[in-house]
């Protein structure tokens, strides 16, 4: 009888190793290396192989040259926003992921995309987490078209390859993948051995059949799939639907991307009435309902999210500390960032924020990375220092360096035209990205320096 090969994996990194440890030594996370049960097919597989089996093996190499190029021809999912995320709609035999927090909205928004394409594309939508009539419910509910979508209700990723076959379907909704099982494995749904074969199962099949999948992941609090990271890895495109806290809008990410870029922000609003998730194909103001008396601390900035630009507007709140040291928090911002900008604005500024306590956020429940709300964040905290109101009309953009400089950002003008749509007076931004073509009706105030930008809200 063969020797019973015990393997371990990490959950985090999906690294292999030959005995357990405590901190696994790829990936250095802690009590993540857990116990791997190969399936029995994988373990028959590999006895007697031996280089003579891959003789034909040659066979599949190609010049690169002769591959032909085929255009991947993309669906839509009839929901611009997703398919800006996806990179322009659906590629066939993708497989892509769609992970959040519960009631975040994937079995929402899976469930519309597959009722809304399923005239044009054979699609089917499985669920182990709802039953049939829960997910009719939510479909009559949604006002959505039914007669053409096939739904099951399964865990047993095998049943769910066979039905595949059956139906002859081209895109397929797993909800969700934690809930999934492969009966020729051990351990309980959701384990590392489970996610893992159930995800390559479902992959291998997806690609020789050219079969589109979409499916649902779980994550636990800090963000991250809940389970193994190989699961990621995968997978052809990961999105992150997260709810932006406070409001009924929806942000829709991808981390990975083997078809599109990973820029892009795609903005989905939950209609009131009914739960369904509706494309915000103008988000250039939406996050500005602005109180009509300007306050101290409040300053509009320009985000560049993948394509377009946002405007958000940034408040400030300074207030003199009697501790030793004064707290510095960032809400929808970058800590470490906020804490540079404080540092800049005491050396290059001249201004004494050492015993301040400092709350700095980004309305509307956004995160961005963008460090053209540098200036903003700068000339906000300045205004909530001062307690001087910088009137509606302003907005900036623009890099701050270390040594006080005023740096230029990409697509400068776009932010400019964008302010001066939403009816924006004057906007301080760098001199690099000053443009002679600005619009008509918006002054453009360009500054090189930190003390420039300092003079010019001192003017205001
Ligand atoms: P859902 O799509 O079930 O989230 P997920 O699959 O990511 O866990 O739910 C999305 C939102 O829809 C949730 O915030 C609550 C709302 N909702 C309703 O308003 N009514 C309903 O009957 C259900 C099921 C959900
Ligand atoms: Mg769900």
């Amino acid at each position: 009888m063969a020797k019973k090969i015990t393997r371990f994996v990490c959950a985090d990194c999906g690294s292999e190793h030959s005995k357990w440890a405590g901190q696994c030594q790829d990936c250095s996370a802690w009590n993540t290396v857990v116990e791997f049960k190969e399936p029995r097919a994988a373990k028959n597989a590999k006895n007697g192989t031996s280089l003579a089996v891959y003789a034909g093996a040659t066979e599949v190499v190609r010049k690169l040259s002769d591959v032909k190029l085929e255009d991947t021809p993309r669906f839509s999912t009839n929901n611009s926003e997703f398919d800006r995320v996806l990179g322009g709609g659906l590629c066939p035999g993708s497989v892509v992921l769609l992970a959040g927090t519960p009631g975040a909205g994937k079995s929402t928004l899976t469930l519309q995309t597959l009722c809304e394409v399923s005239h044009q594309v054979q699609s089917v939508y499985i669920s182990a987490e709802e039953s049939l009539n829960q997910i009719a419910m939510r479909a009559a509910r949604l006002n959505l078209p039914t007669e053409h979508l096939h739904i099951a209700v399964e865990s047993d990723v095998l049943a769910i390859l066979a039905m595949i076959e059956k139906l002859q379907v081209k895109l397929v909704v797993i909800d969700s993948l934690q809930a999934m099982f492969h009966p020729d494995v051990q351990g309980a749904s959701g384990g590392v051995s489970q996610l893992r074969e159930c995800m390559q199962i479902l992959t291998q099949y997806a690609k020789q059949n050219d079969v589109t999948l979409l499916v649902i992941c779980h994550t636990t609090k800090d963000g991250s799939v809940a389970g193994p990271r190989v699961v990621e890895h995968i997978g052809d495109a990961m999105l992150m639907i997260e709810v932006l806290e406070g409001s009924r809008f929806r942000e829709l990410r991808a981390q990975k991307n083997r078809f599109g870029s990973t820029n892009e922000l795609g903005l989905l609003a939950m209609m009131p009435e009914n739960g369904y998730l509706k494309a915000v194909t103008n988000p250039a103001a939406i996050f500005l309902n602005r109180s009509r008396e300007p306050h101290p601390g409040s300053m509009v900035a320009a985000l560049w999210e993948g394509s377009r630009s946002m405007l958000v507007e940034i408040q400030s709140l300074v207030v003199e500390s009697n501790q030793g040291n004064p707290r510095r928090l960032a809400v929808g911002l970058d800590q470490n960032r906020l804490n540079m900008l404080v540092a800049i604005l005491m050396r290059h500024g001249n201004l004494a924020m050492f015993d301040q306590e400092l709350y700095v956020n980004l309305v509307g429940g956004l995160k961005t990375s963008d460090p053209s709300t540098d200036l903003p964040l700068i000339l906000s905290m300045v205004s909530s220092f001062r307690d001087r109101a910088i009137p509606q009309d302003w907005m900036a953009f623009g890099e701050v360096g270390l040594s006080g400089e005023i740096r230029p950002v990409p697509s400068g003008l776009e932010r400019i035209n964008q302010a001066a749509r939403q009816g924006f007076k004057y906007c301080v931004c760098p001199a690099g990205n000053a443009s002679k073509s600005a619009p008509e009706g918006i002054t453009v105030i360009p500054v090189e320096t930190l003390i420039d930008a300092l003079d010019k809200f001192e003017e205001i």
